[in-house]
């Protein structure tokens, strides 16, 4: 196997099913050769604000993100060295004590929000990928998804969907679409588009290792 990992970007807006997409496309390695990295998991470390002044930052912005330190680990994990990944709480809105510890793995699977928005991490990617669904299909699944998993409320989601994440997806992230190989619609279900990923990942592994 020749040294670099593959790196595949799964990008899309809430609700749009990535975290499905991507999950179905580990699942189809074994757990020693892949390994998933969320951009949400590198939010910035808020734990100097208080609450409520972590409540007024706009998480849908590129700058909530610290890409520095992903892009580090995403270095690291290429020249095959070990990172501490970061826990996100989306409760308290900062970055937990907790690390997890992640080994160097022939693929690494980057999901997230904003992915395909920072020039230095597209550049690491061998494969782009978009998902993407309907806003209403989108804001119907955040709804159910912050309320029973992130501790929300209906309001809160409603108000913060229209005032922040509907705007920042039409700002930042719908236009890098245009950076990705492979637009997927309706994402989970989408059985032919995961197939189809799996055996061209697993091509780019056979090739790599003749290399
Ligand atoms: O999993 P998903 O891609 O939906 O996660 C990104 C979303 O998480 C963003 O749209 C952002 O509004 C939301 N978020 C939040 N509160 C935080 C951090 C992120 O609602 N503290």
């Amino acid at each position: 196997m020749s040294n670099k990992p593959i790196v595949i970007g799964v990008a899309g807006g809430t609700g749009s099913g990535k975290t499905t997409v991507a999950k179905e496309i580990f699942y189809q390695f074994n757990e020693q050769s892949i390994v998933l990295i969320e951009q949400d998991a590198y939010y910035k470390d808020q734990s100097q604000l208080s609450l409520e002044e972590r409540l007024q930052t706009n998480y849908d912005h590129p700058l909530a993100f610290d890409n520095d330190l992903l892009l580090e680990h995403l270095k690291k994990l290429s020249s095959k060295q070990g990172i501490q990944k970061p826990v996100y709480d989306y409760a308290a809105h900062t970055r937990s004590k907790e690390v997890i510890d992640i080994k160097p793995k022939d693929v690494i699977i980057l999901e997230g929000i904003l992915i395909l928005e920072d020039k230095r991490l597209r550049d690491m990617m061998d494969i782009k990928l978009f998902v993407d669904a309907d806003a209403d299909i989108r804001i119907i699944r955040r709804l159910v998804r912050d309320i029973s998993e992130r501790g929300r409320s209906i309001e809160s989601v409603i108000d913060q969907y229209t005032s922040v994440v509907r705007p920042m997806h039409l700002q930042f992230i719908e236009p890098t679409k245009r950076y990705a190989d492979v637009i997927i619609p309706e994402g989970g279900q989408n059985r032919v588009a995961i197939d189809l990923m799996v055996t061209k990942i697993r091509t780019i592994i056979e090739e790599k290792a003749i290399l």
